[in-house]
């Protein structure tokens, strides 16, 4: 199952993501992507690559857009939709480390919007990343 957002919510949030992909710091791979989150209240939260020349470092686009989302707010935030988009015409589904990352804070109906080989594709989160690794350990993530 998906999350039945409006068609026209999922295309603001793709240009959105396009929209970020200007500002990547990429001079090592010329790779500009974006990545936009909508939060359950609606509110959407943007991000880009950073890279670093100790390549490992770098933070994708996906990442930097959820730790800025619980920087500005909070631990408690849920995202309903997940948009990706690269300046390069390429595929980019997002990585499994982002995928992970993703995971604490998307539902199984989360939907993710990326481009494919061909075209863009959809799919629930809970396809993106069907075994994530998850302790069941967490504490509430509150704030105290
Ligand atoms: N990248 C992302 O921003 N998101 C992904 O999910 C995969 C890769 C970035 C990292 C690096 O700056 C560039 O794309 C090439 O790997």
């Amino acid at each position: 199952m998906m999350t039945s957002l409006p068609q026209t919510a999922l295309d603001n949030l793709l240009e959105e993501a396009k929209q970020a992909a200007t500002n990547s710091y990429s001079p090592y791979s010329g790779f500009k992507v974006g990545a936009a989150l909508r939060l359950a209240d609606g509110t959407v939260v943007t991000g880009t690559n950073v890279e670093n020349v100790s390549y490992g470092l770098t933070i994708c686009a996906e990442r930097a857009a959820l730790v800025r989302a619980v920087s500005e707010f909070g631990p408690e935030i849920r995202i309903v939709a997940v948009a990706v988009a690269n300046l390069n015409g390429a595929a980019s589904p997002p990585c499994g480390a982002c995928r992970q990352m993703l995971a604490e804070f998307a539902e199984p109906e989360t939907a993710v919007v990326f481009p494919a080989a061909v075209g863009m594709k959809t799919m629930p989160f809970d396809q993106v990343l069907p075994l994530g690794f998850d302790m069941k350990l967490k504490k509430t993530g509150k704030k105290e």
